[in-house]
């Protein structure tokens, strides 16, 4: 059986791109729900429904685990169909988000300090403080939502999008010593963000995901036994126009 992805666009291909990286055995699955992207102006119930229906497709086509790699999916949708979906229709697959391990790698680089920037849903979420509140910290978190970037990273605007983070790291007037990059596509812009400001550590989950996953398969040996080595890949996308291959290719070339 496969590992799935779930994103609601490409921004998650970043985010198999680097697990397959330390992780080049397993069988992958990725389906990128390009036609209704973006879900971060989205309804809940929305997110839910088309989230619900990315995941079965997932399971259905053999993924034993499924990573919901999209934020605003995770933040909204993870906890749900953990509780129902999987209990009721597929009790013995998995069913794993990205905002608890990017909270955990937050709390063990020690900031106490940190911007999060995320789409709209996710920021209004409150998912990231709620799972902050659970750990051993005292962390300050400060939270900005910035709609404009996924369609200027989709669209390849890659500079045009830095430009805009850029803004947000300079009108937050309160110490930071962190950002946390709380959104999928956000990962391309990492490098950039480095280049600019040398005193912020940047927290990229396509840096965070591949060790959670590695750690997480180590402890769990009975999922790791039932998971096939045979080192595909396939990605499937819910529109695929060639302006989606394009970019697809463009968020692969910005990978580090
Ligand atoms: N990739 C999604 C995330 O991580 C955001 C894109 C969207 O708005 O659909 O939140």
């Amino acid at each position: 059986m496969k590992i799935g992805f779930f994103d609601s666009g490409l921004g998650g291909l970043t985010i198999l791109t680097a697990v397959r990286k330390i992780l080049p055995h397993y069988d992958y699955i990725y389906f990128g729900d390009t036609k209704n992207l973006p879900y971060g102006d989205k309804s809940e119930e929305e997110i839910h429904d088309l989230t619900y229906k990315g995941i079965k497709k997932l399971f259905d086509s053999g993924a034993l685990l499924v990573i919901v790699a999209c934020n605003t999916a995770s933040a909204e949708s993870v906890r749900k169909h953990q509780d129902e979906m999987l209990k009721k229709e597929y009790p013995d697959r998995k069913l794993l988000g990205v905002i608890i391990p990017t909270v955990e790698a937050l709390i063990a680089s020690r900031s106490t300090s940190a911007i999060l920037i995320g789409t709209e849903r996710t920021v209004n979420s409150e998912k990231y403080e709620i799972e902050i509140k659970k750990g051993d910290t005292e962390l300050v978190l400060f939270t900005r939502a910035t709609p404009t970037l996924v369609p200027l990273i989709e669209a390849g605007e890659i500079h045009g999008a830095y430009k805009v983070v850029q803004s947000v790291i300079d009108s937050i007037t309160d110490y930071v010593d962190t950002i946390v990059l709380g959104c999928t596509h956000y990962t391309v812009l990492k490098e950039l963000i480095r280049k600019h400001n040398d005193d912020l550590y940047v927290l990229s989950q396509d840096e965070i995901i591949p060790h959670k996953l590695k750690d997480y398969l180590y402890r769990h040996p009975e999922i790791d036994d039932r998971l096939t080595r045979g080192g595909n890949i396939s990605i499937e996308l819910s529109s695929k126009t060639d302006a989606y291959i394009d970019i697809q290719k463009s968020i692969l070339s910005h990978l580090v």
